[in-house]
């Protein structure tokens, strides 16, 4: 990993490899894997941050499954706005369908709430979220976070896919705001 990595004004410090990060994934889809043993799963990946997530994730999933996106937003710089938009809808009927959500991270989980909401009128089969990230000292919410990579810390982070005001996400390895 780079020693630092300098986005706009602010400096981050190594936090997570990149080889953490893919051990940590693969825990997660075997868990999937047998879990989902003889099912077929919709993901549905939240963009802008899942992307690269999502896309190691699906790597080593042994099931049939699809993976469609949807795109909400609610941060601005480094903290929550506390207001959820949702930038692109779901196209994809889910109906009867296992659905697992993909997020870069959960932090005080109004996305994962407004996700939850928004599927769960769609009467899919199931519905359960994996997220690469969660920080369960900001999380206010009572809806379960079903396969975690690595609970994290109240610390603002970047790289592999999360940014910080559109910058970082094509860090290899997840970086965190370093004090002055
Ligand atoms: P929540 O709605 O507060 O749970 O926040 C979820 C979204 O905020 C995530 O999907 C990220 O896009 C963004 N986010 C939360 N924490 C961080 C962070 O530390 N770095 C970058 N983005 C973050
Ligand atoms: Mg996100």
């Amino acid at each position: 990993m780079k020693t630092e990595v300098q986005l706009y004004n602010n400096v981050f410090e190594p936090y997570i490899s990149a080889e953490k990060i893919d051990t940590e994934i693969a825990k997660v889809a075997g868990q999937i894997n047998s879990d989902y043993a003889g099912e077929s799963i919709l993901f549905i990946g939240v963009l802008n941050g899942s992307f690269m997530f999502c896309a190691d994730l699906l790597k080593k999933i042994t099931l049939d499954c699809q993976i469609s996106f949807v795109k909400l937003s609610s941060y601005e710089g480094v903290a929550s706005t506390g207001v959820v938009n949702e930038l692109v809808g779901l196209s994809e009927d889910v109906k009867g369908k296992h659905v697992i959500l993909l997020e870069d991270i959960v932090d005080s989980g109004n996305t994962i709430e407004k996700l939850t909401e928004m599927f769960l009128e769609k009467e899919c089969n199931s519905l359960k979220v994996a997220t690469l990230l969660y920080k369960p000292l900001a999380y206010k919410k009572d809806i379960p976070i079903d396969y975690i990579g690595i609970e994290i810390p109240n610390d603002f982070v970047v790289g592999y896919g999360l940014d910080y005001d559109g910058l970082g996400r094509n860090l290899n390895g997840i970086y965190k705001l370093k004090e002055d």
